[in-house]
C-alpha cells in the first residue's frame, strides 16, 4: 500500500513528465485494495524460452472474472517493481512483452525479468492489485534428474497409462503458444532413459509409440516406456523463433480391464486378536484399492459399534493411516485404531475395518479374545536372570574353584591333627639319583616345611637292603597323614625304596588308616612307563602338575592344588595357637615324644641331605 502511494506522490512530483502519462488526474482515484503477495502465482522461465504472467486476481472467477470485469468498465494494469527499489514502473507493451487478457507474455524471457510483478485491475471507483514473482532461471540453475536430460523450468505433469493400453500426450501449453504463434507451432518430443551409466535420448519410435503430429502416441505401454518425456514446442511470431520445454512424467498402471473393487487384505476373516484389557490395543487393517483414477481418494475406516470414531467421540479411540505399498497405480492403506486403557466391556464391542471406492465397498469386524494373563515377560526375565547367574557362578567356581575350597577348607576344614596321633603330615616318595631329586630336596620340602608349616618325611635310602628298613619305610609311612609320590619316569622300579614307599600308601590308604597318596608330577611323564601300581592308582588319585616357573610363586595353581590335598593348616594363626599351646604340657610331651623316636631311629635331625645313601631326614 505505502509504495503505491510512494508511486502516486512520485508521480506527482515528477508532474506530467511521468512514462505513464495522464494519471495525475487518477490521483482523486479511490485506494487500491492490495492482496500483498500471491504465494501459489510464483512463475519460473528458463532464460531464452517464453513463458508468462497470469494475474492471480483470476485464479478465483468467482470473485473476479476477467470477462465480467471488462465489461464493468475495469482495465488490467501491470507494474513492475525493480529488484531493491520500491518504485512500481508500469510495464508497457512491446514485440517482448505484450498483455493478453489476464496475461503478460515474455517473448522471450531475459534474466534481467527476475523480480516482482504487480497487476492492478481498476475503474473509475474501484481498484484491485495483487504481486507475484517471476524467476528466470539459467539453465544450469535447473534441477535435474540426468545430466543428460534437458533443463525445464516448469515441474513435471503426470500421465498415468494403463498397461498394454494406449493414450495420446499433448505437450503441455501447446494450445497457449498456438495462440500467440503466426503460424502453426511444432512439437518434437524425446524421451531421456539411463541406461548402462549411458544416457540415451529417444526418438527412436516404433510401433508401440511414435509422434503423430504435435502428440505423442502411445498404442502399447509397457512397464519399460515410464519414466520422463520432454516436448519442445516451437513457433514464429512477428519474424522470431520462440520456443519452451515441458516435462510429463509417465508411469503404467494397472488397465481399467482389471477388477477394481477394494479389499481388506488384514486382518484375515476369521482371525481372533488377543487383547489385554488396561493395555494400549493396536488393531491393524490394510486395504487394496486398485487405481481407477490416479487421483481418487481411497477411503478406509474404523467403525466402533458401527459409529465412526468422530460419531463416537471418545478420547480413548484414535486412528491413523499411511501408505504401505504402491503398485502401478493400486494402492495398499494401512489403518490403524488405538484403544487407549482397553476395558473389559471393549471386548463385547463391533470393531469393523471398512474400505470403500468408487465401484464398491467392503466391511471385516475384527474378533478380540480376552489373553489368558501369562506373565511370559516376568517369567522369561526371571529364568533369565536365574541363567544368567547360574553361569556366573559357573565361570566363578572354574576360576577360582581353588581358592573357594582353600577358603571353605580354612573355615570348616578339621584340623587332622587333633583327631589322630601322626607324627608326619607328608612323606615325600620319589626316584633317588633322579631329576627330580633336586626338586623335592630344594623346592617341595623347603616350601612345605618353612612355607607351609607342614612337618615332613623324608627316607633317604636307594635300595632295601635289610628287613629293618623295610619295616621303618612302612612304620614311616603308617605315621603320615599324606604320602606325596612324585612321579617320574625311572619311578618305582622294581625292588626300589620308591615302590614299597607307594605299595605301603596304597595299603594303607586301602585299609583306611587314615592316608592319602597325592601325586606329584615334576615333569610330563609317560603313562606307560608307569609301574602297574601306579597306574592302577592314578584312576582314584589327584595328580598335581609341576608348570615349571609357572609354579614357582606360592600363588600359583601348583601350590593350591597341592593345599587342598594336604591337611588343613591355617598359615599364620598357627603360630599364635602354638604360643598359646606353649604352657600346655601334652603338646610339648608330644613333640618331645616325636623328636626322640626320630633320634633314636637315626640320630640325626637334619634338613641338609649330604649323604643321600644313608640319611634318614625325617624333621617334625
Ligand atoms: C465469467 O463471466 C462470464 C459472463 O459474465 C461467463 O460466461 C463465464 O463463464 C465466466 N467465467 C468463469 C470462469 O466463471
Ligand atoms: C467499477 O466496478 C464495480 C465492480 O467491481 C462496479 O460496481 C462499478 O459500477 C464500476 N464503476 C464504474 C464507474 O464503471
Ligand atoms: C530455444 O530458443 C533459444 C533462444 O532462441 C535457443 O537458445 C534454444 O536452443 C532453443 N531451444 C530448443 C530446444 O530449441
Ligand atoms: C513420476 O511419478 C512416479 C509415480 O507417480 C513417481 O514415483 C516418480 O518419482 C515421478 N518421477 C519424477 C521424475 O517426477
Ligand atoms: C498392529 O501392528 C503393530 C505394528 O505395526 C503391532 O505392534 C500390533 O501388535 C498389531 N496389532 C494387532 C492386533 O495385530
Ligand atoms: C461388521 O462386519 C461384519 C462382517 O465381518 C458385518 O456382518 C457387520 O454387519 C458389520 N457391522 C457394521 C456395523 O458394519
Amino acid at each position: 500500500m505505502a509504495s503505491f502511494i510512494s508511486t502516486l506522490l512520485f508521480l506527482f512530483l515528477m508532474g506530467g513528465a511521468s512514462p505513464a502519462g495522464g494519471q495525475s488526474s487518477e490521483l482523486t482515484e479511490p485506494m487500491c485494495y492490495d492482496w500483498g503477495e500471491s504465494s501459489e502465482a510464483g512463475v519460473s522461465v528458463l532464460e531464452g524460452e517464453s513463458g508468462w504472467l497470469s494475474c492471480p486476481l483470476f485464479s478465483h472467477p468467482s470473485v473476479y472474472n476477467y470477462t465480467s470485469t471488462q465489461s464493468a468498465g475495469h482495465t488490467l494494469f501491470w507494474y513492475r517493481l525493480l529488484q531493491g527499489q520500491d518504485l512500481e514502473e508500469p510495464i508497457t507493451s512491446s514485440s517482448r512483452l505484450s498483455k493478453d487478457r489476464e496475461r503478460l507474455w515474455l517473448q522471450p524471457a531475459t534474466s534481467d525479468d527476475t523480480g516482482q510483478y504487480i497487476c492492478m485491475l481498476r475503474n473509475k471507483s474501484s481498484c484491485s492489485k495483487i504481486a507475484m514473482r517471476l524467476t528466470v532461471l539459467r539453465p544450469d540453475q535447473v534441477v535435474r534428474g540426468v545430466d543428460c536430460e534437458p533443463p525445464v523450468a516448469v515441474a513435471a505433469t503426470s500421465e498415468y497409462i494403463g498397461l498394454q493400453g494406449g493414450k495420446r500426450l499433448d505437450c503441455p501449453d501447446l494450445q497457449d503458444a498456438a495462440k500467440m504463434a503466426d503460424g502453426e507451432p511444432t512439437v518434437t518430443w524425446y524421451h531421456v532413459r539411463r541406461e548402462l551409466s549411458m544416457c540415451r535420448q529417444y526418438p527412436f519410435w516404433n510401433n508401440e509409440r511414435q509422434q503423430n503430429g504435435a502428440s505423442l502416441r502411445f498404442y502399447v505401454m509397457l512397464d519399460s516406456y515410464q519414466g520422463l518425456y520432454f516436448c519442445t514446442v516451437h513457433y514464429q511470431r512477428r519474424g522470431k523463433t520462440l520456443n519452451f520445454t515441458r516435462s510429463i512424467n509417465v508411469t503404467a498402471i494397472y488397465p481399467p480391464t482389471v477388477p477394481k473393487y477394494p479389499s481388506i487384505l488384514r486382518p484375515p476373516k476369521d482371525l481372533v486378536s488377543t487383547v489385554k484389557p488396561g493395555s494400549k490395543v493396536r488393531l491393524n487393517c490394510t486395504g487394496h484399492f486398485p487405481i481407477i483414477r490416479p487421483d481418487a481418494v481411497p477411503e478406509i475406516w474404523w467403525t466402533v459399534d458401527g459409529k465412526t470414531l468422530d460419531k463416537l467421540a471418545d478420547q480413548r479411540f484414535s486412528q491413523t493411516t499411511r501408505q504401505v505399498d504402491y503398485d502401478r497405480g493400486d494402492r495398499f492403506i494401512e489403518n490403524v485404531l488405538l484403544i487407549q486403557d482397553f476395558q473389559s466391556e471393549d471386548l463385547n464391542k463391533e470393531f469393523n475395518c471398512s474400505v470403500k471406492n468408487e465401484r464398491g465397498f467392503e466391511t471385516r469386524r475384527v474378533q478380540l479374545r480376552e489373553d489368558v494373563w501369562l506373565p511370559s515377560v516376568e517369567l522369561g526375565c526371571g529364568l533369565g536372570v536365574t541363567l544368567l547367574l547360574m553361569l556366573l557362578l559357573f565361570v566363578v567356581y572354574h576360576v577360582f574353584w581353588l581358592e573357594l575350597l582353600l577358603l571353605y577348607r580354612s573355615w570348616f576344614g578339621t584340623d587332622e591333627r587333633h583327631t589322630d596321633d601322626k607324627e608326619y603330615d607328608v612323606y615325600i616318595s620319589y626316584a633317588r639319583n633322579s631329576e627330580e631329586e633336586q626338586f623335592v630336596l630344594s623346592t617341595l620340602r623347603r616350601v612345605l616345611e618353612n612355607e607351609l608349616g607342614y612337618s615332613v618325611c623324608i627316607f633317604d635310602r636307594d635300595s632295601l637292603p635289610g628287613g629293618t628298613i623295610t619295616d621303618e619305610t612302612l612304620s614311616f609311612v603308617a605315621r603320615s597323614r599324606r604320602l606325596l609320590v612324585v612321579v617320574s619316569p625311572g619311578y618305582a622300579s622294581q625292588g626300589s625304596q620308591a615302590l614299597l614307599e607307594l605299595k605301603a600308601g596304597i595299603d594303607g590308604m586301602a585299609l583306611g588308616g587314615h592316608l592319602r597318596v597325592i601325586l606329584v608330577q615334576y615333569k610330563p611323564v609317560q603313562r606307560h612307563s608307569w609301574v602297574r601300581e601306579l597306574r592302577r592308582a592314578r584312576v582314584a588319585l589327584a595328580l598335581v602338575r609341576w608348570q615349571g616357573d609357572k609354579s614357582r610363586e606360592l600363588t600359583s595353581r601348583f601350590w593350591k592344588r597341592l593345599r587342598v590335598e594336604l591337611p588343613v593348616r591355617r598359615v599364620g594363626r598357627e603360630e599364635e595357637e602354638e604360643e598359646e599351646e606353649g604352657g600346655n604340657k601334652e603338646a610339648v610331651l608330644m613333640r618331645l615324644h616325636s623328636q626322640n623316636s626320630t633320634n633314636s631311629q637315626t640320630g640325626l635331625i637334619s634338613n641338609t641331605v649330604k649323604d643321600p645313601q644313608k640319611v634318614l631326614n625325617c624333621a617334625s
